[in-house]
């Protein structure tokens, strides 16, 4: 299964990624959490050492190692066996979470963009070997690299929003390009919820449909981002409610 996580910067993207990948990991999945936003920090939420984050390669550096072994005839597509070992290579091992980070792709419509946008995607989609393979894209707003071809195997996308009208606008305008692009399942996450008058607000803009859940604000969440290597994985930073999102999640996913 795979699910993207996206919305605008600060709206607390990476801690649900964190978040999730825990509470899969926790159900006995095997996890690939991949940072797919240029503003890195998934690797250091979910608890992975610094100096193994410093020296990890993003997945894009990868992409002339397997030009090597195929010869540049870009038939990575049906690879997927080759490219098992490099995998292990460019990413990280924490219990059953894997990490990986995209790396950035060069901005424009140029040829050679797409090229390595598709071998990315192509990775992505190798990696999930076992139906219960989970992996957990954290990404940022700007999904606008994602083709119809490549968004094809993202199950769900999950938009995260703060109850303000400037996150909500940009969650709108994710919202209506992942269908666009045809994701099937488009939901929408309200976090740092502090009020009854800011949950009234969500309700207001979402129908019970778009929505997947609300997340309270929660200064403990909040203080694990200030601790240093407190990591996710040693038990601080749960969101309030996770549990029961999952299970929502999950059941939205295999209906
Ligand atoms: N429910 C919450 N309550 C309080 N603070 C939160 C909550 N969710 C996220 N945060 C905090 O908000 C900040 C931004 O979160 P982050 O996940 O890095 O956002 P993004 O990845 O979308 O940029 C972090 O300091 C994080 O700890
Ligand atoms: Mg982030």
């Amino acid at each position: 299964m795979k699910i993207a996580i996206s919305g605008k910067g600060g709206v607390g993207k990476t801690t649900f990624s964190a978040n999730l990948a825990r509470a899969f990991a926790a159900r006995g999945y095997n996890v690939f959490a991949v940072d797919a936003d240029p503003d890195v920090s998934l690797g250091a939420t979910l608890g992975f050492p610094a100096d193994e984050l410093a020296g990890l390669r993003p997945v894009i550096e990868m992409k002339e190692l397997v030009e090597e072994r195929t010869g540049g005839g870009g038939a990575f597509f049906s690879l997927n066996p080759k490219v098992d070992d490099l995998i292990d290579k460019f990413s990280l091992k924490l219990g059953n979470i894997g990490f990986m980070r995209m790396g950035s792709v060069k901005q424009g419509g140029t040829a050679c963009y797409c090229k390595e946008n598709s071998f990315l995607y192509a990775v992505l989609n190798s990696l999930l070997l076992d139906k219960d393979d989970m992996v957990i894209m954290d990404m940022s707003a700007g999904i606008e690299h994602l083709t119809r071809g490549t968004s094809r195997g993202v199950d769900v996308i999950v938009i995260v929003t703060e109850p303000t009208r400037v996150s909500v606008q940009t969650a709108r305008v994710v919202q209506k390009l992942a269908l666009e692009l045809g994701i099937r399942r488009v939901k929408i996450l309200a976090n740092k919820v502090r009020s009854e008058k800011e949950k009234d607000f969500i309700h207001s803009q979402f129908t019970e449909e778009e929505l997947l859940g609300i997340i309270p604000f929660d200064e403990e969440v909040l203080d694990n981002a200030l601790e240093e290597e407190s990591g996710l994985l040693s038990g601080s930073g749960l969101m309030p409610g996770i549990e029961d999102l999952v299970e929502k999640l999950l059941r939205e996913v295999t209906r």
